[in-house]
């Protein structure tokens, strides 16, 4: 099938087309977060502004006729309500003008889904870390194929950890990538580290470094601030990865970019002797191509929904999705 998707959740504004799995057009517009963070109107206006020539885009790079499109999907959610809309609202007009099949999309689903499909994995314990999400997920059969939710955070999730960081840290850009190039050669400060099972938090660790920025050197925060998270993400991991019995172990979503949180968690998988898998970046930041990716699917499932069923949940929990196929 040849399917579009489109994406809109947060900052960006992604169009993907994919055929038969293969990703042939992958478009985005990024609104730039300022040191106010994101604000959800302000950032819908961006989508708004920049989606007729995304869409545009991403039909010119896919070298095709839109009439040759056979379906459509569009993130559903989580993700900001005003954002969601844009991406929504696209899809609904396109679906109804082509006469497309359509299908909303999980985006927690998505990253998942397009990395394993990626990185050729079967069954692997997902790591699924981005701004708003910190999950550690595994498939599940029961009572339906799902991804079920096996450790989470218990606040915030750890991409807005290290942007909330960033911020209080006056780096620019206050992102958490500006927060890895900064922990390069810091050293170790301790700082709270909370693993409670398969979940872990963490305020409490953000609110200590950020006291710590007048005392001690932003880099050896940064550096600190990383270890710890991470510490926490891979303790969490590896327990999942041995009560659930899987021998794949992979990584998605934003922060899934960060090439320490990489090697640390390739080292859990190496004592194991279990695969490592992790995307390409244009996969791990957000991305039309993965909601393309699995609204073909779900529409090869007959999972496609009626234009009026066609809604937006800002909270959608990514263990309620049916993940029918293999
Ligand atoms: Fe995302």
């Amino acid at each position: 099938m040849l399917v579009m998707g489109i994406e809109s959740s947060a900052h960006t504004f992604g169009v993907g087309i994919v055929d038969n799995g293969k990703v042939v057009a992958n478009e985005k517009a990024m609104y730039k977060i300022g040191s106010w963070g994101m604000i959800p109107n302000k950032v819908a206006e961006h989508h708004i502004k920049t989606a007729g020539e995304v869409i545009s885009n991403a039909i010119d790079s896919a070298g095709i006729n839109p009439n040759e499109l056979e379906g459509i999907g569009y993130t559903m959610g989580p993700g900001l309500g005003p954002c969601l809309q844009v991406a929504q609202l696209s899809a609904k007009t396109i679906a109804k003008r082509l006469k497309l099949k359509i299908a909303p999309v999980n985006h927690c689903v998505a990253h998942a889904e397009i990395t394993r499909h990626v990185a050729k994995l079967k069954d692997p314990i997902m790591i699924y870390v981005s701004g708003g999400n910190s999950q550690i997920l595994s498939i599940e059969n029961l009572p339906f194929r799902h991804y079920g939710v096996a450790g989470e955070t218990f606040d915030i999730g750890i991409g807005n950890m290290l942007d909330a960081f960033a911020r209080n840290a006056k780096l620019n850009p206050a992102w958490g990538s500006t927060v890895e190039k900064c922990s390069v050669g810091g050293k170790y400060i301790e700082l709270p580290y909370t693993v409670k099972g398969m979940d872990f938090s963490f305020t409490g660790l953000l609110t200590k470094a950020s006291k710590l920025i007048k005392s001690e050197k932003v880099t050896d925060l940064c550096f600190s601030l990383q270890e710890t998270a991470f510490s926490a993400i891979c303790e969490a991991s590896e327990r999942a990865m041995l009560l659930k019995g899987r021998v794949e172990i992979a990584v998605c979503g934003g922060v899934a970019q960060n090439k320490r949180l990489q090697s640390m968690l390739k080292m859990v998988a190496k004592e194991h002797g279990a695969k490592f898998g992790c995307a390409p970046n244009e996969f791990n930041a957000d991305n039309g191509a993965m909601i393309a990716y699995v609204a073909e699917k779900m529409l090869q499932n007959g999972m496609s929904k009626r234009l009026e069923e066609c809604e937006i949940k800002q909270r959608y929990r990514v263990d309620t999705v049916r993940i029918p196929w293999d």
